[in-house]
């Protein structure tokens, strides 16, 4: 496989293969999503809650992001980075939105950028694609709204609300967005919302007709524990294996066990023996 670019992704589509999509936060996370052949690396903003312990992913600030971005970029050859612009980077206009956007791909490493919302943030996806840089758009439960929409629940029940989830993607393609994210709809939707769009939906949580679909690592991995969402199908769970090595290590380190001779490198002992102590 060679780099991937928004244009594979598209012919993904078109030849109706699925599209995968990960979360890496980190250099050596990021080495082995790439290795593995995931298509698209998601530097998300969802790094507030379980590499930085927030909350939520509000208190998530530009440095922080392209302090991870870096990282994931050193680690990646061939997967397409994608990286999240986090809360209050490209709400306030589209000069902010793009002035940001150009920060994660010069400074962060980014191939293209994510960010939350559909009709009424589809100027600021429009500038930042005439500028050259790819976005996929994110809409559905968009957890930088959580306290607007009154927790994290699913999204687009209503029929207006449905309509509405339906315009959000419309309006996300027509400013020219590669991909869009459907975070947590029903799957009904899902389903119709593939259908009307040109460009890959990329689903969370519904099961779905969606062209691809993407995952925390830290979820997959049931690497984090504070919640595990519904959505989350557990590939490994490491949580319990690394508390379990932490307890053996701190046993051993009290009880003398570790380290042993096996982990020293001696230095000779000619040079030790001419060594003059006071
Ligand atoms: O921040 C994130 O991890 C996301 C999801 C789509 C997984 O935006």
């Amino acid at each position: 496989m060679g780099k991937v670019s928004i244009l594979d992704v598209a012919d993904m589509k078109l030849r109706g293969e699925k599209i995968a999509m990960i979360t890496a936060y980190d250099y050596t996370t990021a080495q082995l999503a790439d290795r593995a052949g995931i298509p698209m690396v998601l530097v998300g903003d969802s790094l507030g809650m379980v590499v930085l312990g927030y909350d939520s992913t509000i208190p998530v600030t530009m440095e922080d992001m392209l302090h991870h971005a870096k990282a994931v970029a050193r680690g990646v050859k061939q997967s397409l980075i994608v990286v999240d612009l986090p809360f209050m980077s490209y709400q306030v206009d589209a000069a902010q939105g793009l002035a940001n956007a150009g920060r994660l791909m010069q400074e962060g490493g980014a191939h293209s950028v994510k960010l939350e919302g559909g009709e009424k943030i589809a100027s600021t996806v429009a500038r930042i694609v005439d500028a050259g840089i790819p976005v996929m758009g994110h809409i559905g439960l968009t957890p930088q709204s959580v306290h607007g929409l009154g927790g994290y629940r699913v999204q687009g029940r209503q029929r207006e609300q449905g309509e509405q989830l339906i315009r959000d993607a419309l309006a996300q393609e027509d400013a020219g967005a590669y991909s869009v994210v459907l975070e947590v709809v029903p799957p009904q939707l899902a389903g119709l919302i593939p259908r009307q769009l040109k460009i890959p939906t990329i689903g969370i949580g519904p099961r779905s007709d969606c062209d691809g679909q993407v995952q925390a690592s830290h979820d997959l991995l049931r690497a984090f524990t504070d919640f595990v969402p519904k959505h989350v199908k557990r590939y490994a769970t490491l949580a319990d294996p690394t508390q379990a090595a932490f307890t053996q290590y701190l046993e051993d380190v009290k009880q003398g066990l570790f380290p042993t001779k096996v982990h020293s490198i001696s230095m000779d002992e000619p040079v030790f023996a001419s060594l003059e102590t006071p």
